[in-house]
């Protein structure tokens, strides 16, 4: 019942399209990386082992997207909501960033993927801090992909961190609050420097946007498949640009 409301169930793959249609590729792609939990839990392994595995797949997706023409690869890597779990499992989340670029640092220079850091500092471990402050600094030259981690990230608090520095520049003179439009809270946002995405996925059948990006997702196509991320290949991930691909953006025009 609900069938045509899915945009991309498992059994039902985009067609890939035909050579004289757009190929376009979008510029800004944005991932939910849901379904590491279950996909543990469905063999029998404890959570971070799904963590672990989904470590796995953000380098084959990273790798794909930059190959293809990608601009930007946001991942919804922690949000603002996630310290609420087990103390062990958001421990494991935060060394995940270091055991990820200790080992893939030097592949991702190489590729000339620039990385980037989306969410408040604050909070993260300095260990986090560290292995992403390094990566940052080791790609901040690279013209390639950006890979931008969305760690500790949550919209509301980037929109309320935005709306504090507005008014505070509203007081001081900075700006004045007439001239306050979409593109000056855009300005505040922490995605200031990147193009709103084109395309947003979502993995394990879940719809949701769990406050990923709700200002910046305003136009953007959305792909949900049951497919759990640690199961996600770079077979998904192009089926999900196919089906982008297909889609008609009119930006509330005709
Ligand atoms: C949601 O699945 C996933 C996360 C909260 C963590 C996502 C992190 C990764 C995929 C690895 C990131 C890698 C790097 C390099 C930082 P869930 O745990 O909520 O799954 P569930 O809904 O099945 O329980």
């Amino acid at each position: 019942m609900f069938e045509k409301f899915t945009s991309w169930k498992k059994d039902k793959v985009p067609n890939v399209p035909k050579e004289n249609e757009s190929m376009s590729i979008p510029h800004h792609v944005a991932i939910i990386m849901d379904g590491n939990g279950r996909w543990a839990k469905q063999k029998g392994l404890p959570r971070v082992a799904g963590h672990r595995e989904g470590m796995k797949v953000v380098n084959k997706i990273v790798k794909k997207a930059n190959d293809i023409g990608v601009k930007v690869l946001t991942l919804y890597a922690f949000s603002t909501e996630n310290w609420k779990r087990p103390k062990p499992e958001v421990e494991f989340l935060m060394k995940l960033p270091e055991l990820y670029l200790d080992k893939e640092l030097p592949k991702l220079v190489e590729q000339n993927v620039k990385v980037q850091l989306m969410g408040r500092r604050e909070n993260l471990p300095e260990h986090t801090l560290r292995a992403v402050d390094t990566a940052i600094e080791q790609t901040k030259q690279n013209t390639g992909l950006i890979l931008n981690f969305a760690l500790n990230y949550g919209s509301r608090a980037e929109i309320i961190d935005a709306v504090q520095s507005i008014a505070k520049d509203v007081e001081a003179g900075v700006i004045s609050h007439e001239s306050i439009d979409e593109s000056v809270i855009a300005s505040y946002l922490m995605t200031k420097e990147l193009p709103d995405p084109d395309l947003l996925i979502r993995t394990s059948g879940e719809m949701r946007l769990s406050n990923f990006m709700l200002w910046q997702l305003a136009y953007s196509e959305f792909c949900f498949t049951d497919v759990l991320w640690p199961d996600f290949s770079e077979k998904h991930f192009m089926e999900a640009i196919h089906m982008y691909q297909q889609r008609a953006r009119r930006y509330g025009g005709v």
